[in-house]
């Protein structure tokens, strides 16, 4: 069994020259979701990590972030997102389709 379930990595990386996941407040709502999952009991050993990223190189669909082992992506817009990706994908392994790109 792998230390972690799961592992949301979320891209908060800003630059000046193009689009960002900073432009939609990435750090700020990867805070949020970091503390969610610690809210959640749901962190740490055989649960769930949340961990900020560098570019991911997908910044124009930003913010952006991607669950493993799964490999799914997910643009996200606002903490409602987040909540749903956690309680449905990260606590129960179901995709949240309508975020999914
Ligand atoms: S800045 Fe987030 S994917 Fe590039």
């Amino acid at each position: 069994m792998s230390y972690y379930k799961r592992h949301l990595f979320m891209c908060v990386n800003e630059r000046e020259d193009k689009a960002c996941c900073q432009d939609h407040g990435a750090a700020e709502l990867r805070t949020y979701a970091k503390t969610k999952t610690k809210e959640l009991g749901i962190s740490g050993q055989g649960g769930v990590r949340v961990n900020q990223a560098g570019c991911l190189d997908r910044c124009d669909e930003g913010p952006v972030a991607v669950v493993y082992p799964d490999g799914v992506w997910y643009r996200y817009s606002n903490e409602a997102d987040l909540d749903e990706i956690i309680t449905k994908h990260l606590m129960q392994g179901e995709i949240v389709e309508r975020l999914k790109i």
